[in-house]
Parts: C-alpha cells; structure tokens; sequence
C-alpha cells in the first residue's frame, strides 16, 4: 500500500515533515490555520533542501520529489477522502489538538494512521472521546526533521499492530532511524533525558547562580554539547516547554512542575525562540 500522507501543522515541524515525506516519494497535502506562514515555511522548506542537494545529503531526484508531490491546502476537509496516513504537528496544546482529532477521526476512514509528533501528549490522552482510538500513534520527529535521523514512535496499549508497521514503513522510507518505545511516556526518552538538563538550567539561572550565556558555555565545553540549554529552547520553541510544563504542573500541582516565571514573561510577550527572531537571545538580524 502507498499511503497518502497528510500533515496537519505547517510550523517549524510539520512545514518539514511535509517536505521529507514529499522527499520520500508520497503524495503529500498540508494544511495551517496560518496559510501565509506555511507558505514561507515551505519556502524555507525548498531552500533548504536546495542547499543539502549541494551538500550531496538530497540527491536531484529528491529534490524534484519534493516538488512534485507536495501540495498546500487551505481546507482542512480538502484532503481527507484521500488520506490513508495523518500527521498532528500543530501547537503543543492539549485542547488544540484533541479538538482538531475529535472532528478529524469522525470524517477519516477507520483504516487511516493518526499520528501525532507531538513532544509531549502520549496517543492515549489524544485520542479521549476520539473514534477508532486504537488506530492513533506517537511519531515523534527532532528539530530541523530534514537534517535529524531520528524518529520516537509510541503507541497506546489498545494499538492496532499493522497502525504500528506501517508508522515504522513510513518513518524508514523517510530515510529515518527509528526507535520503538515499549511503553507510553511523556516525552519519550529524548525529551524526557533532555527535560532534566534543562529543568536544571532554569534553575541554575533562576537561583541567579549564573548568567544563561555562561551556563550554555559550561554545558558546550564541559560536556561537548553541541548547543548550551538556553540556547536548544530558543531552537525548539519556548511555548512548547511552557505548555507541557503548565500542563504538567496542573496535574501534579507540584511547585517543581510549575513553569518557570521568567518563562512565562516571555511567551506572553511572544519572544519564543528562533521562530519568533527573540527567546533567550536575539535572532533579529540572522
Ligand atoms: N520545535 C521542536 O523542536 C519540536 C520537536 C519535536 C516535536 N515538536 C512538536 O511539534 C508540534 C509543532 O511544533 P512547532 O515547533 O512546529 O511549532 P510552531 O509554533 O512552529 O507551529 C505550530 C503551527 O500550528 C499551527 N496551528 C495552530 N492551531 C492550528 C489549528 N487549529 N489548525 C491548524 N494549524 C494550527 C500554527 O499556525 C503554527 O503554524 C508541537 O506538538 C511540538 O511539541 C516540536
């Protein structure tokens, strides 16, 4: 079966996972709330790809790929008789994204993959007053997904085994490595590792033990960390961090949990990361 891929979420994330799977030879539609900022993202999208062309990482035939089979819809409905496989990469909110499966599972045939690359939120909790539950699943792609070979696939404890094989056939003809968790949880075992490091970062500088600047040196020299954590959350998005840990704290009301408040200023002044051109440094003139 050649599935038909449709990516809901034209960020940072589903901008590119649209484009690998184009890449990969699948018929591929995405679709944003924000057209504009899709378009531009897929622009993104076709210089970059240019640029690994030149680099020997894309062959000319990808490239073409890339062309031919990726298509930008502006309703969301478009696309789903079509679709055998769907990928979630909208904001990291609960509600967003269970009201956007809760509409979508209805309309979508019960034999069709729904997958989510969401950081944090496991399949189960996703999938709550869904149809078909047993057919949702964790595809969890890295930041930039055209240059990051990996990708984290869970599933729930209801899954369906051929949902699993076919998310694991897509992965690999993306040309990506893959690693199958055995059981659901939040953040996987990327997110999860890295969540530690950077609670600790947050902490470090909000004791007013050091500057973030310094504490991105200590971690790269120290560690040979390619990025320090300050600077991997401007990459990644502080909005995501927030919303997990918001999300997080609400269940556990543990102060530990709780977001910090220096993160919290910054979301709401929309200075999150790379994408925004201001986080934790300024990207303005990059
Ligand atoms: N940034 C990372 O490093 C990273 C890595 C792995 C996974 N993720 C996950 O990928 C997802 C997207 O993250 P991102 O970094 O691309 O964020 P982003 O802010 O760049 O993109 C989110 C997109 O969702 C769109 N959106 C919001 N509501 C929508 C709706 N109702 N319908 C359609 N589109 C809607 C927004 O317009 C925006 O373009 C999140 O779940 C995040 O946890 C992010």
């Amino acid at each position: 079966m050649i599935e038909k891929i449709f990516v809901i979420g034209g960020g940072q994330m589903g901008s590119q996972i649209a484009a690998l799977s184009a890449i990969a030879g699948y018929e591929t539609s995405i679709f944003d709330s924000d057209v504009e900022n899709l378009k531009n993202k897929i622009k993104f999208s076709d210089q970059n790809i240019k640029n690994l062309v030149s680099k020997h990482k894309f062959s000319e035939e990808q490239y073409d790929s890339f062309q031919k089979n990726l298509k930008i819809v502006e309703n969301i409905e478009e696309p789903l008789n079509e679709t055998t496989f769907l990928i979630e990469a909208v904001v990291e909110k609960y509600e967003v994204k269970n009201e956007i499966f809760k509409n979508i599972s209805k309309k979508l045939d019960k034999s069709v993959v729904i997958a989510s690359n969401s950081s944090f939120l496991p399949a189960s909790e996703l999938s709550i007053d869904c149809d078909y539950p047993e057919r949702f699943i964790n595809m969890h792609f890295f930041y930039p997904p055209l240059r990051m070979d990996l990708i984290e696939i869970s599933y729930p404890s209801n899954f369906s085994k051929e949902i699993l094989e076919r998310t694991v056939k897509v992965s690999k003809n993306m040309g990506r490595t893959v690693v199958v968790l055995k059981k659901e949880t939040p953040g996987f075992i990327v997110n999860r590792m890295l969540s530690a490091l950077i609670d600790e970062a947050y902490q470090l500088y909000d004791e007013g033990i050091a500057d973030f600047e310094d504490i991105d040196i200590a971690i790269k020299k120290g560690l040979n960390h390619p990025l320090g954590p300050f600077e991997l959350s401007d990459y990644s998005g502080l909005d995501i961090y927030y919303y997990s840990k918001l999300k997080q704290f609400n269940e556990t009301q543990k102060e530990k949990d709780r977001p910090k408040t220096f993160i919290e200023e910054k979301v709401k002044k929309g200075e999150l990361g790379v994408k925004t051109g201001k986080g934790f440094y300024d990207y303005k003139n990059d």
